[in-house]
């Protein structure tokens, strides 16, 4: 797979982390709101947390980028996809600080990187799923296009309880449609 790219929207610059990344990052990934609605997420999270992140994402497999915004550069977020070649398929994940929320911006960053998965990687089919209580991010899926697939019921465990996920896919022939 090509190395992790740069990508650019009309707001937002999608870039790959660097070790200087992480006294900023930490106080923005390190709220409860943010792993409260996340899988992978630790809570709290250190910065040991943010250097083994760092490490994952430069595995092969994985897309993880920084959301930036144009204006100034500042991180408000990550985004990524986690690549499964053989299925030519990827999850989708991604999560934004706190005061960054309500603007557009996971929409507008999520756009891109299923351009860039489709388009620039060939990929087949791009899936995310979301934990019941985050309708927020159902309805950011919709407005990609994304397909509704299905509830799994109590498929996983956060914080000892058992949650519906809620599963979205999009093929790359329905998207290509869309555009
Ligand atoms: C989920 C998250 C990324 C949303 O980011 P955001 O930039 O605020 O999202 P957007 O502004 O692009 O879109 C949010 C949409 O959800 C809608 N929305 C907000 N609250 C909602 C709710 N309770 N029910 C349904 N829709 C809701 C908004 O109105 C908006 O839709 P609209 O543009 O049609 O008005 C952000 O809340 C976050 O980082 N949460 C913690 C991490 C997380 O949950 N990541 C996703 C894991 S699957």
């Amino acid at each position: 797979m090509t190395a992790s790219p740069t990508l650019e929207t009309t707001r937002l610059t999608l870039r790959p982390y660097r070790e200087t990344d992480i006294a900023e990052l930490l106080p923005l990934i390190g709220t409860r709101e943010v792993a409260a609605t996340t899988l992978r997420i630790a809570h709290p999270y250190t910065e040991q947390d943010a250097r083994a992140f760092l490490a994952l994402a430069q595995e092969g497999d994985k897309i993880w980028l920084a959301i930036t915004l144009r204006a100034d550069g500042r991180q408000i977020g990550g985004i990524g996809l986690r690549v499964d070649q053989p299925h030519q398929h990827a999850e989708l994940g991604y999560w934004l600080g706190v005061e960054h929320w309500g603007k557009g911006y996971a929409t507008e960053a999520a756009r891109e990187i299923l351009r860039y998965g489709f388009e620039d990687l060939g990929l087949h089919r791009i899936f995310a799923s979301h934990f019941k209580h985050n309708p927020t991010s159902g309805r950011i899926l919709a407005k990609l296009g994304m397909r509704y697939e299905g509830c799994q019921r109590e498929h996983l465990c956060k914080w000892d309880q058992f949650v519906d996920s809620e599963l979205y896919g999009l093929l790359r022939q329905e998207w290509e449609v869309r555009e």
